[in-house]
């Protein structure tokens, strides 16, 4: 893997340049730029080297449609403001653009090309989309990190068709967790929530023989309580993970891997509606799973306390308000005391979990902090993740 930063010569050159500005939006607005910021050094490093900067980057999950809220527009806002430079949201449909050389009528501008993920192309791996998008630049360089467990086209597939290099935070991740993997001490815990329960419960499977315990918790747990026989009511789940969960289940008793499922939860009509405390058998048809309770929280608090190395990924309720972030908080303190006594040594990431610690004031808190969440768990998986070797 080749980092941009050692390469001489970039005067003029056009550096397609993937990002993962798949920050979280509010009506609009984000409401956490961790992965903005964290991606300036390599910005102003081009910046500096005199490159013509188009970058390519997806928000949200458009499935391969136009869908106004995904629009890359006030993220476009947002880098423009913290580089002082103009940057140029070009909204044309790139697959008719005529004229090979149309992004050089803009000049002193950083460009960034509308979600890539309005084209269903980028999700299939095409080969005729990542040549045409290679036409656009002389180089290409990955700096999304949190993006390359996908073999997608921005991902995946471009470095086949230009010199490939890799970006200062892409760097800094791998070097990290390269570190801390090959030096990992026992107890191990692995806490896994959030939403986006289709991406990490095959995961699962392959942690179990790597790790001591294991802890569901957020939207996945949600699939384990019904599997295990409870009603949860309006809760988001996945369809068809019994088979999943069984393998998950035998795994783990024979890896000797401890799971552990929330035993009590916060529930609540909506998103917005007051948190009320439930045993597993008491979720009504119109209610939500959007917390977990406080037994719950006390088994963790306890498993936490008797490990030596944490690593998280994906809060464990609707943390977005106030009313459900109980249970994320409280992880997250357990963690923050027995960091700083010295107890444990702790990793977080994903996009979710660095927006709750930096709601926290704790990013500095925890030993690293990675901005990947499904890639940061397929890289503690083993996996080898599509981005980095393309870039191989
Ligand atoms: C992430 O937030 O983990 C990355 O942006 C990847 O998003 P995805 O899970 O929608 O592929």
């Amino acid at each position: 893997m080749r980092s941009i930063i050692n390469e001489k010569n970039l005067n003029n050159k056009k550096i397609l340049l993937r990002l993962d500005l798949n920050v979280p939006l509010e009506k609009g607005k984000i409401t956490d730029t961790t992965r903005i910021d964290k991606i300036l050094p390599t910005l102003n490093f081009l910046i500096k080297e005199n490159a013509k900067i188009i970058i390519l980057s997806h928000v949200g999950r458009p499935k391969g449609k136009f869908v106004k809220e995904l629009s890359l527009e006030p993220i476009c806002k947002e880098l423009q403001n913290k580089l002082g430079k103009k940057v140029k949201l070009i909204t044309e449909n790139i697959k008719e653009i005529k004229n090979k050389n149309f992004l050089n009528n803009y000049n002193d501008e950083i460009l960034i090309l509308e979600n890539i993920r309005f084209y269903s192309e980028e999700e299939q791996n095409d080969n005729k989309f990542a040549k045409l998008l290679s036409n656009f630049g002389d180089i290409y360089v990955n700096e999304a990190f949190s993006c390359s467990h996908r073999a997608h086209t921005s991902i995946y597939k471009i470095p086949k068709f230009l010199p490939s290099f890799s970006g200062l935070q892409l760097d800094l991740e791998v070097n990290a967790l390269n570190k801390i993997t090959s030096e990992i001490t026992r107890p191990i815990t692995c806490i896994v929530g959030g939403s986006k329960i289709s991406s990490k419960i095959n995961v699962i499977k392959n942690l179990i023989p790597k790790f001591d315990n294991i802890i569901i918790v957020g939207g996945m747990a949600n699939n384990f309580i019904k599997y295990f026989g409870n009603s949860v009511g309006k809760s988001i789940k996945e369809k068809n993970c019994d088979k999943i969960i069984e393998e998950i289940i035998s795994l783990s008793k024979k890896e000797k891997c401890n799971m552990i499922y929330p035993e009590d939860v916060i529930v609540s009509k909506d998103l917005n509606g007051s948190p009320q405390k439930k045993e597993l058998s008491e979720i009504l048809s119109d209610e939500m799973i959007l917390d977990i309770g406080p037994k719950t929280i006390e088994k963790i608090r306890k498993i936490i306390a008797n490990s030596k190395t944490i690593l998280w990924n994906g809060p464990a309720g609707y943390f977005e308000n106030p009313n459900f972030a109980y249970g994320s908080i409280q992880i997250a303190k357990k963690i923050i005391e027995n960091n700083k006594a010295n107890k444990i040594f702790s990793v977080a990431g994903g996009g979710d979990t660095v927006s709750l610690l930096n709601n926290l004031n704790a990013v500095n808190k925890f030993n690293f902090v990675s901005t990947a969440g499904g890639a940061f768990l397929e890289y503690l998986e083993g996996k080898k993740l599509p981005g980095i070797t393309a870039l191989n």
